[in-house]
């Protein structure tokens, strides 16, 4: 399974980025006409340096979409880089010791903005491959059981809020990472972790194929998440059935 390394400089300058995070706090103590704004979005300056502007990314690499994802599964992951359930040194270190309200700050933040998207990338796989994978992500394979994405992601595969991303305008390579994270256990979601199932019923070609069918996809007009649906899920999902739990 394909996993994309990050560059150790990366992670190596997280450190000080945490402190200038935490420095934000202090500097708020001493109005000055020189003083930047202590605003969240001048904390969350940190983040763009890998999540883009305003942590809106763009549609290649690695570096996830931030803005505009549902603010519990934002949070949800806050918690999950911060407690272990998902490994990334750098994300790690930046939240070590923030409080959960202070995830919840920041979740909140980020779920609020509703930005322009980038354009997608131009599929670089035969149409048989992205075929495969439109019908995995439209019907999943009841057979094998595995339910269509849009069950759980949404019709218009923007997220279903409180708790399910969307799985448009993500890098290829991300989505293609994260299926792999949850196939060899490196990624795991409060239990019970529907990803998980539903990633190790994939072939890496199935996964491939998605990723690549969603990588190409257009955002549709309205880029904001569904409300809430009344619908069980097709599977279980702990992070959706416990709302903000963790
Ligand atoms: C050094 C680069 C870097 C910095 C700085 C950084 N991130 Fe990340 N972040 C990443 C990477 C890489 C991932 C994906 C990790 C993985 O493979 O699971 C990620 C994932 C995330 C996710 C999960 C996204 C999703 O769709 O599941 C959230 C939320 C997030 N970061 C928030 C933040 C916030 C908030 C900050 C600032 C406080 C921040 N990040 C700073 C590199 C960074
Ligand atoms: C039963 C419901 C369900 C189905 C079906 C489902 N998902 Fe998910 N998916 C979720 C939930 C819930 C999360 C959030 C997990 C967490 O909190 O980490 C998620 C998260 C993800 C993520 C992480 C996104 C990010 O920003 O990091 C990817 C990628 C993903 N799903 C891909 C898929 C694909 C591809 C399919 C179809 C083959 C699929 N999912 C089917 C419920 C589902």
């Amino acid at each position: 399974m394909q996993r994309v390394s990050i560059p150790h400089f990366f992670v190596s300058i997280c450190l000080a980025l945490w402190l200038a995070l935490a420095a934000f706090g202090a500097q708020a103590a001493e109005p000055d006409a020189r003083t930047v704004p202590d605003t969240m979005a001048q904390r969350m300056m940190a983040c763009t340096l890998c999540h883009g502007a305003q942590g809106r990314a763009t549609s290649s690499g690695y570096f996830p979409r931030i803005a505009g994802k549902p603010a519990d599964y934002l949070y949800n992951q806050l918690l999950h880089f911060r407690d272990g359930r998902r490994q990334n040194e750098g994300m790690t270190r930046l939240l070590d010791n923030l409080s959960d309200a202070y995830l919840r700050d920041i979740a909140e933040h980020f779920a609020g903005l509703d930005l322009p998207y980038p354009s997608p990338q131009p599929p670089a796989v035969p149409a048989d491959v992205l075929a495969r994978g439109e019908a995995l992500v439209r019907q999943g394979d009841a057979g094998r059981d595995i339910p269509a994405c849009m069950a759980c992601h949404g019709e218009a595969l923007t997220g279903v809020n409180p708790a399910v991303p969307g799985l448009l305008g993500l890098p290829r390579d991300y989505l293609i990472g994260q299926m792999g994270a949850w196939r060899t256990g490196l990624r795991h979601a409060s239990p019970p972790d529907c990803m998980g199932q539903i990633a190790k019923r994939l072939s890496a070609d199935e996964v491939s194929a998605a990723a690549s069918w969603l990588a190409a996809q257009a955002l549709p007009a309205s880029t904001r998440p569904a409300p809430a649906s009344a619908q069980p899920m097709p599977l279980k999902c702990g992070s959706h059935a416990a709302g903000v739990s963790q």
